[in-house]
């Protein structure tokens, strides 16, 4: 029964759920992490199908309040992982859009009292669409008369009722408090929006729509060959549990992942992780490189990748241990000289935050179990964090 703030009874529309027992159990599963891991291909498969046509090899998003042609920026904000995505999301529409994006953390966000633009728009992304600071975030936004997009996976949630748009991560219940699948659907969706804005702002041409939008429909299969190399990982997590410190690395929307990295590694198995930018190592944390911190690098093969393998050398002429994680070309350049490589398929560089979060994810996940934390529940950490 439901009262309102006069202790009235209120009637309310009994919705019944479709969330199945499947959905919100183990299966043969040790954790609910492992689990949603392993869902990935398929939730990235259901989510890509809400926005993409793959026979035109176009991306389709709901009607919008706002135009991306006409905005001059985008304001975005969230939290933790949510946040990571965002950053993420700020490389791609500022790449393939031309579209600048200021993101904030939202604790920070909501009292910061930033000047906004006239019929701007803001973009919010939460996993729960709980968040408190998310949320009140966006309650600024709103006063401030901007249009307002959400990404939530949660639809019955304040973020989704109090958006004018909200794009749906098809993720399913995520049950383990470290944020996996709806991490990566949460990156399909932006990369749907920012190729939906490069197509209204002129700076994207249909080949090259149809060239990135078919790189994320091979994401799914090539997730689901990777997962299957989860020994690999586990070897490495032996070694892993045995550090205090660990550094994670990369360049350009790497860098994101990176800091997304260590967030996954410090939050279940208690150790101390930072993740950095590749270029920014040798401005103060390269003192910390010596051969007792394993050092994670993303590198996939493209443009950036001659920079980072200049950064990952620097690394190992001080001792430092490099677990490198990229394709076959980038191992074949430089897999020599690491203490291990990790092999993810060749994708294009646009799509490879998505792929490439799925080894940094098992990392942690199978370090927490050897060092045997509760890895669905950390110690002090809630699911949704509904207060401040
Ligand atoms: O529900 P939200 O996506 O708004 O939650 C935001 C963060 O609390 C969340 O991503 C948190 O950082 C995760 N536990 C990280 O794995």
């Amino acid at each position: 029964r439901i009262f309102d703030q006069e202790d009235a009874p209120v009637e309310r529309l009994v919705t019944r759920t479709v969330m199945s027992g499947a959905m919100i159990g183990k299966g043969s599963y040790r954790h609910f992490m492992q689990k949603e891991i392993f869902e990935q291909p398929v939730v990235i498969g259901d989510t890509l199908q809400s926005y993409v046509d793959p026979l035109s090899r176009r991306v389709t998003l709901p009607d919008m309040p706002f135009d991306f042609a006409d905005i001059p920026r985008l304001t975005a904000s969230a939290c933790g992982t949510a946040f990571y995505a965002g950053m993420i999301g700020k490389y791609w529409f500022e790449q393939v859009a031309r579209l600048p994006v200021d993101i904030d953390i939202a604790s920070e966000f909501r009292y910061r009292e930033a000047p906004l633009p006239e019929n701007g728009a803001a973009l919010f992304i939460s996993q729960s669409g709980e968040t408190i600071d998310t949320l009140s975030a966006l309650r600024y936004t709103r006063d401030q008369k901007q249009h307002i997009l959400s990404i939530v996976n949660q639809q019955e949630s304040g973020i989704a009722r109090e958006s004018d748009v909200v794009m749906k991560t098809l993720a399913g219940p995520e049950i383990g408090v470290a944020s996996t699948k709806a991490f990566t659907t949460q990156l399909v969706v932006l990369a749907c929006l920012a190729l939906a804005a490069g197509r209204a702002r002129g700076s994207l041409s249909p080949e090259a729509e149809a060239e990135l939008t078919s790189a994320l429909i091979e994401v799914p299969a090539q997730a689901s060959y990777f997962l299957e190399r989860e020994a690999q990982l586990i070897e490495i997590a032996h070694e892993m549990a045995e550090a205090s410190d660990i550094l994670y690395m990369g360049r350009g929307s790497m860098y994101p992942l990176a800091l997304e990295g260590a967030l996954k590694f410090k939050e279940i198995s208690y150790l101390h992780a930072e993740g950095y930018a590749a270029g920014e190592l040798k401005h103060g944390a390269m003192a910390l490189i010596d051969e007792h911190v394993p050092i994670v690098v993303c590198a996939p093969s493209g443009p950036l990748f001659d920079k980072t393998a200049g950064n990952i050398q620097e690394v190992i002429a001080r001792g430092g241990r490099v677990v490198l994680i990229s394709d076959a070309q980038g191992i074949e350049a430089i897999g020599d000289n690491v203490t291990h490589a990790v092999q993810v398929p060749e994708v294009s560089p646009f799509v490879a935050p998505i792929l490439y979060a799925l080894p940094l994810q098992l990392l942690a996940y199978h370090t927490a179990v050897i060092k045997g934390t509760d890895v669905d529940k950390p110690r002090n950490l809630a699911k949704s964090v509904t207060v401040e």
